[in-house]
């Protein structure tokens, strides 16, 4: 669907064990400002229910598995990320949601900007008419 797709990252692997490298503008389409990630999550709970007005994302579960509802006002994908080779980049207008998180699941995100609160969209009606507006104009 528009502005997410799927990444598939090379793990250069030995009897030593994995390694996988990510290089901004190389494998993932920007500069990384911000990493951060989130663990512990408990059983049954559900994060996200937002979008970001500009800010693009790759999320790789490092350990676990966790399930990524994307969505625009007219489309909508479920992707289960249970692999440390795999990541989503989810872009601009995108609202999503993250749930079925493993016990030990650790989603890893990197983002191209740095944390602020401004760049949230937390209202589904408010982000249906801004998102409407934008692939508008992009299409
Ligand atoms: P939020 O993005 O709402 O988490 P999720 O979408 O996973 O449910 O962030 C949760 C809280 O953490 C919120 O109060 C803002 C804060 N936060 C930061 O301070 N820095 C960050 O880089 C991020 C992503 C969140």
């Amino acid at each position: 669907m528009k502005n997410v797709y799927e990444i598939d990252f090379k793990a250069n692997m030995s009897n030593f064990g994995n390694l996988v490298p990510i290089e901004a503008m190389n494998s993932i389409p920007f500069s990384v400002k911000r990493v951060y990630y989130i663990y512990g999550v408990p059983s049954g709970t559900k994060r996200g229910f937002h979008s970001h007005i500009n800010l693009q994302q790759v999320l790789i579960c490092v350990s676990g598995s966790v399930k990524i509802l994307t969505k625009t006002p007219s489309e909508e994908e479920v992707i289960t990320l249970d692999s440390p080779l795999k990541g989503l980049y989810i872009g601009p207008m995108i609202w999503r949601e993250m749930y079925e998180f493993s016990d030990n699941a650790v989603l890893l995100v990197l983002a191209s900007e740095h944390y602020t609160e401004t760049d949230y969209i937390r209202d589904y009606s408010k982000f249906e008419i801004l998102a409407n507006e934008y692939f508008k104009e992009a299409n």
